[in-house]
């Protein structure tokens, strides 16, 4: 299946894609910034899995006049997806060339420093789901059954990163990424466990992306936007409105930390 993707997605593109981008809730408007874009509707690609939340286009161009593939909409396991599904679009960039991906989502802060706004550097993860994208058979011709995930958050391209965010005046903590599968947001006593687990924030996505990347070979990068507290943390519910807002305002410091990043890879 990625094969046929990746096949009719190569008859379309103009060069073969460097970097791979994965946007996530409130960030896609980094794609619009993609110059000679070629832009390629999921629902047009075989067996591509369509995103039901977001915006959903494989958007190829040059940015910061680098090859990239950018993903504008991401899948979610809460939509009804598989974890093979989930891995997919990844795989598809793989057989197309990308050697690293950086993936992007919003988060909960588990982590009392963070505020809602701040975009944090994703270290490790913290997945308690059973499932992953490499259950069943496995694609031999991508990589090894079993496969180390020791290193998963490439540790060059943070400190890359680093760079990137210094020069931009930018703070960029790191911090442990705990997966949830959603779509409800977790309870208190949720976060509390996942507090004391070493999560430092808290998602529904990318987790299954960065196995799938890892598994092929293709290097990982992952910044989080915190859009709000997690479950808990604060007096009341948490408020769809606050978390927009919150999104909005990292929005800004994403685009310019990935566009410097990309600059430098
Ligand atoms: N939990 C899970 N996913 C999220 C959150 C949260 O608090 N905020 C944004 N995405």
């Amino acid at each position: 299946m990625y094969q046929q993707a990746a096949e009719f997605i190569a008859s379309k593109l103009h060069s073969k894609p460097q970097i791979g981008l994965v946007l996530g809730t409130g960030l896609n408007s980094l794609a619009d910034a993609i110059e000679d874009a070629v832009v390629i509707p999921f629902s047009e690609i075989p067996h591509f899995p369509v995103s039901t939340v977001h915006q959903g286009n494989l958007v190829a161009g040059r940015l910061n006049g680098k090859a990239v593939l950018c993903m504008q909409g991401r899948i979610h396991f809460y939509e009804g997806y598989s974890m093979q599904q989930l891995g997919l679009p990844i795989q598809v960039m793989r057989v197309l060339g990308v050697k690293t991906v950086i993936l992007t989502n919003a988060s909960g802060g588990i982590c009392e420093s963070y505020f809602p706004g701040e975009i944090v550097m994703l270290s490790d993860h913290i997945k308690l789901a059973p499932e992953s994208p490499l259950c069943g058979k496995n694609p031999e011709a991508l990589g090894e059954r079993f496969f180390d995930m020791t290193t998963a958050y490439d540790q060059e391209l943070r400190n890359l990163a680093k760079e990137a965010a210094e020069e931009l005046g930018l703070p960029l903590p790191e911090g442990v990424y705990a997966y949830m599968g959603g779509p409800q947001f977790e309870t208190p006593a949720e976060i509390r466990a996942l507090r004391v687990l070493g999560a430092d924030l808290v998602g529904m996505s990318t987790v299954p992306e960065v196995i799938a990347a890892r598994h092929c070979n293709v290097k990982v990068l992952a910044f989080s936007c915190v859009t709000n507290m997690a479950a808990g943390m604060k007096q009341g519910g948490l408020d769809k409105a606050v978390i927009q807002d919150a999104e909005r305002r990292g929005q800004n410091d994403m685009l310019k930390l990935l566009t410097k990043v990309v600059e430098k890879l």
